[in-house]
């Protein structure tokens, strides 16, 4: 039996603007509103903003192409994708590690994206019930102190992404994202204007887009490089899972620069919104994951409507993750039910239950296992980041950038750009075979031996 015939267990999503919508609900998420703020903030601004937009577009970009690609040909989750296209490709079936690394990177990123998530759900009622009377980093301070509190929230946003990919990608998301998306922009809009006109907005413009090379070591291209997989959702077959559902008819290369376009700008106006508000209340930029939610209640607590306009942005945010979220548990649910080992729903549960379980070591490394190292200066939660982020994520792009460029089929990939723009396939293709792959293994060489 032709393995392909398998994408009846999938299906094709209907209409044009369902791909986009979910790999934009998949990429716009924590990444880009907690995680890109707070990493740039750490790394020193300007520099790390740079060399993260270079690898979006010279890493992230090309191989976001080669994912749908090859999602996209054999309608089959990312470890038979890999394994049926190398196949029709006359390569080995060893490809298939790029799926099983994704779905352990896939593993390791939502336990801690879950604890993260959960404390968005928490600031949905604080930011609420917020007097003002209390300083936000004390807020915060408490938020995390509390380990019953942290396990809570992330028991309930494991048991919703558990539920809607029990109940299959793609029935409920496509309408979720439609509408809640752009709103979400709006409000990120609105929070700009915000700290234009209070805040200090110089200060953080210098600090985001003024690079200062001398304090750049190799360990920032590494976070750069990692953030932008991250941010993107490249690297774990995310975006291949979702690929496999996309119509034939759909041009790849726009619709990867469409949606690598409206993440990155999330990203820059998640920096906009909460720098000047930093730097006006003489907050740290380099303070860490608290930094969103430090900074946005400083806002809300001072703004007329906070207690409106705050909870709203809190559950603005909540329903990103949970739009990126699913994505992360899509690949190894579809895998399971698409081997028939077990059904959709229970895998989805099952596998939810043990990154829930892994998740509990991140809600404790902000209390009790505080001054716990899993990795030698790394808490349990920063390992889990740097593993994923930091390693497999490049690892498993670097393996679908040379796959794409030197192994795979041209025909199958003819087929797939469709009539896109020639030169455009000739860029893209210089950047598969060489760009994106040298630079991944140069900033791994650097990372370890620079
Ligand atoms: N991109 C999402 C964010 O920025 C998180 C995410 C979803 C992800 N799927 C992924 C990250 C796959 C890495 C790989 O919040």
């Amino acid at each position: 039996m032709d393995k392909l015939s398998k994408l009846k267990s999938h299906g094709a999503w209907v209409g044009r603007w369902t791909f986009i919508l979910a790999a934009t609900g998949s990429a716009v998420g924590l990444g880009n509103i907690w995680g890109f703020p707070y990493k740039a903030g750490t790394n020193g601004g300007g520099a790390f903003v740079l060399i993260y937009l270079l690898c979006i577009l010279a890493i992230g970009i090309p191989i976001m192409i080669s994912e749908i690609i090859i999602g996209r040909r054999s309608g089959n989750s990312p470890i038979n994708a890999m394994r049926l296209v190398a196949r029709d490709s006359n390569s080995s079936s060893g490809w298939q590690i790029v799926g099983w690394s994704g779905i352990l990177a896939g593993i390791l990123i939502l336990s801690f994206y879950s604890v993260i998530a959960g404390i968005c759900f928490n600031y949905i009622f604080i930011a609420a019930s917020s007097t003002g009377s209390i300083s936000s980093p004390d807020q915060f301070a408490e938020v995390i102190s509390s380990p019953i509190n942290l396990i809570l929230w992330h028991t309930l946003f494991m048991i919703l992404t558990a539920l809607i990919v029990s109940a299959g990608v793609k029935n409920g998301i496509g309408r979720m994202v439609k509408i809640l998306m752009p709103l979400l922009g709006f409000i990120m809009i609105f929070m700009v204007f915000y700290s234009v006109l209070n805040g200090d907005f110089n200060k953080a413009m210098k600090f985001l887009f003024e690079p200062d090379f001398s304090n750049v070591t190799s360990d920032t291209f590494l976070q750069a490089m990692g953030q932008a997989f991250f941010s993107l959702s490249l690297g774990m077959g995310s975006i291949m899972a979702y690929g496999a559902y996309m119509p034939k008819d759909q041009k790849v290369v726009n619709t990867s620069f469409t949606v690598a376009s409206l993440d990155s700008l999330v990203a820059i106006l998640a920096g906009l919104a909460i720098f000047p508000i930093i730097f006006a209340f003489n907050l740290e930029p380099n303070s860490g994951p608290g930094l969103v939610f430090v900074s946005m209640l400083s806002a809300f607590n001072q703004m007329e409507f906070g207690f409106v306009i705050g909870p709203l942005f809190f559950i603005l945010l909540s329903i990103a993750a949970l739009s990126s979220s699913i994505s992360l548990l899509e690949p190894g649910v579809a895998f399971l039910a698409e081997e028939d080992i077990l059904s959709r729903k229970r895998a989805a549960e099952i596998l939810s239950f043990f990154i829930w379980i892994l998740g509990l070591g991140s809600a404790l490394s902000f209390n009790l296992w505080a001054d716990f190292n899993l990795m030698p200066g790394r808490n349990f939660l920063d390992s889990m980041d740097f593993l994923a982020n930091q390693i497999l994520l490049p690892f498993g792009g670097m393996l679908i950038a040379i796959f794409v460029g030197w192994f795979m089929n041209k025909n199958l990939i003819s087929d797939e750009l469709g009539n896109a723009n020639p030169l455009l396939i000739r860029i893209w293709r210089f950047f598969v075979k060489f760009i994106a792959p040298l630079s991944v293994a140069l900033i791994f060489y650097n990372a370890i031996f620079g």
